[in-house]
């Protein structure tokens, strides 16, 4: 017989997690005024809110926290993050932030102004935020198929090069600073971004004198993809493809949170000494010294540690078959689905699972409110409470997709804890006709408002 395949490490802390009866789950969502982000974490028995910073670090990792160096100026723990950065995305320059969110800003405010269009795949909501807050615009140039979840394409992130040139004819160079193409791409359902499509986009960057900018909070798990599914890439390294997709980037920012393997971190690298220097101003002005940029001398250390880990084929493996073993599960019974399967989470398609109530009612809220409801699992809603209201309009924005989120920490749970997800996702998929409301907006804030909104039953 062959031999399975199995995680390749094992476990050395554990931390206990607290169920609870539905009684209490009902009193605590509501207290919470219906937003999952309110809920407390000794509410939730397993935690699929996020991926991102949930990881557990490794034994590698614990020791380089203890090595950190907190010099504020020219720590070791840069430098080791600066070599790492050069030997693995191939960039010269960079700069550390506490967050992903917090590179986009810097390096926002470095390029994007008012009345810009930044056209990529579906940008993440931070990134769209942080365009929108600056009057800008964010055009989705996301191929179709992306937007149909029983489609099976293997890269679903792609971007259509007919939106984007379309994209380019129709605005001046002065006002696209840069296109972003985010891997693999989050809000489209953790669907990678094939190098091919890279490639050709790198053309129609050069063509319209456009920079590229990528978005690379998964950028290891799309590498993972690439190499599972695209032609003569099966018997390529990982750190090989990682090469390939940043010699066509001119920059960077990453969330280290998702890859890395780090609870807290991010950064910006760059290939242009030039606009490095202006993000450097704002690096400063918003998130530190140019060696620490809102870091621990240690987090840079785990940080550093983490991206080597993170680009590990075996690792990456056991990871992205966790999350299909979830998806194979929630498959099997009949909960409509993205597909293929994300690389860092399953994305049930609630548009579907609950298109017998009106989308006004939020359809994604709500079966993420029943899946918490049912079984302490907590998910996410990425669908119209997500997608803000239109900036100019200010209406709501119901996006093509309405997806519930069932984002996996990566080295945190077993195959045990997902078959679990999977029952209380078909339990409440199973009595879904006897779900015939949702949700109405109680309080919302002007921007990214899913964070802090306020709902109420109807
Ligand atoms: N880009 C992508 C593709 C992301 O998924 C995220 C965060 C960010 C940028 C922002 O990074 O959180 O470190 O500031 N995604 C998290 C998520 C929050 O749950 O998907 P951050």
């Amino acid at each position: 017989m062959e031999l399975p395949f199995a995680e390749p490490y094992k476990i050395k802390m554990i931390e206990t997690i607290h169920r609870s009866s539905r009684e209490q789950r009902e009193q605590w969502i509501k207290d919470a005024n219906y937003n999952l982000f309110n809920l407390r974490s000794n509410q939730v028995f397993i935690d699929l809110l996020t991926d991102s910073g949930t990881g557990a670090m490794s034994d590698k990792q614990w020791s380089e926290i203890m090595l950190g160096d907190e010099s504020y100026a020219g720590a070791s723990s840069y430098y080791k993050m600066k070599s790492a950065i050069k030997e693995i995305f191939g960039f010269d320059y960079f700069l550390p932030t506490h967050q992903g969110r917090a590179a986009e800003n810097v390096l926002f405010s470095a390029l994007v102004k008012e009345g810009d269009v930044v056209p990529g795949n579906t940008h993440f909501d931070t990134t769209k935020g942080h365009i929108e807050f600056r009057k800008a615009e964010a055009i989705d140039c996301t191929i179709d198929e992306a937007f149909d979840t029983t489609i099976y394409h293997p890269f679903k992130g792609n971007v259509d090069l007919e939106k984007l040139e379309h994209v380019f004819k129709t605005h001046s160079p002065g006002k696209i600073p840069f296109i972003i193409v985010t891997i693999t791409c989050n809000s489209s359902g953790g669907q990678p971004v094939s190098l091919e499509n890279l490639k050709e986009v790198k053309k129609l960057s050069e063509k319209y004198n456009v920079p590229l900018i990528i978005d690379s909070a998964r950028f290891a798990e799309n590498a993972y993809f690439i190499k599972k599914r695209e032609i003569d890439q099966q018997n390529r390294s990982i750190r090989d493809i990682v090469k390939d997709i940043f010699s066509l980037a001119d920059g960077m920012t990453m969330s280290s949170k998702k890859d890395a393997i780090v609870n807290i971190g991010g950064f910006i690298a760059l290939r242009d000494s030039a606009l490095f220097q202006k993000a450097s101003v704002f690096n400063i002005m918003f998130e530190g010294f140019l060696t620490y940029g809102g870091l621990a001398g240690r987090d840079l250390n785990a940080l550093a540690q983490g991206l080597y880990e993170g680009i590990e084929f075996e690792y990456l493996e056991s990871r992205i078959q966790q999350v299909a073993f979830l998806g194979s599960k929630l498959t099997e019974y009949g909960v409509p689905l993205q597909l293929p399967y994300g690389g860092h989470a399953i994305f049930v398609d609630a548009g579907k699972a609950l298109s017998h109530i009106p989308k006004e009612h939020f359809r994604a809220q709500t079966l993420a409110v029943e899946i918490y409801l049912e079984s302490g699992v907590r998910a996410v809603e990425i669908g119209a409470i997500m997608a803000d209201r239109d900036p100019v309009t200010r209406e709501n924005r119901f996006p093509a997709l309405e997806l519930v989120r069932l984002a996996i920490p990566r080295r945190v749970y077993t195959n045990d804890h997902m078959n679990y997800v999977a029952v209380a996702v078909a339990n409440v998929y199973e009595r879904r006709n006897q779900i015939k409301t949702g949700f109405a907006i109680a309080y919302e804030a002007p921007i990214l408002r899913h964070f802090t909104i306020a709902l109420s039953k109807i």
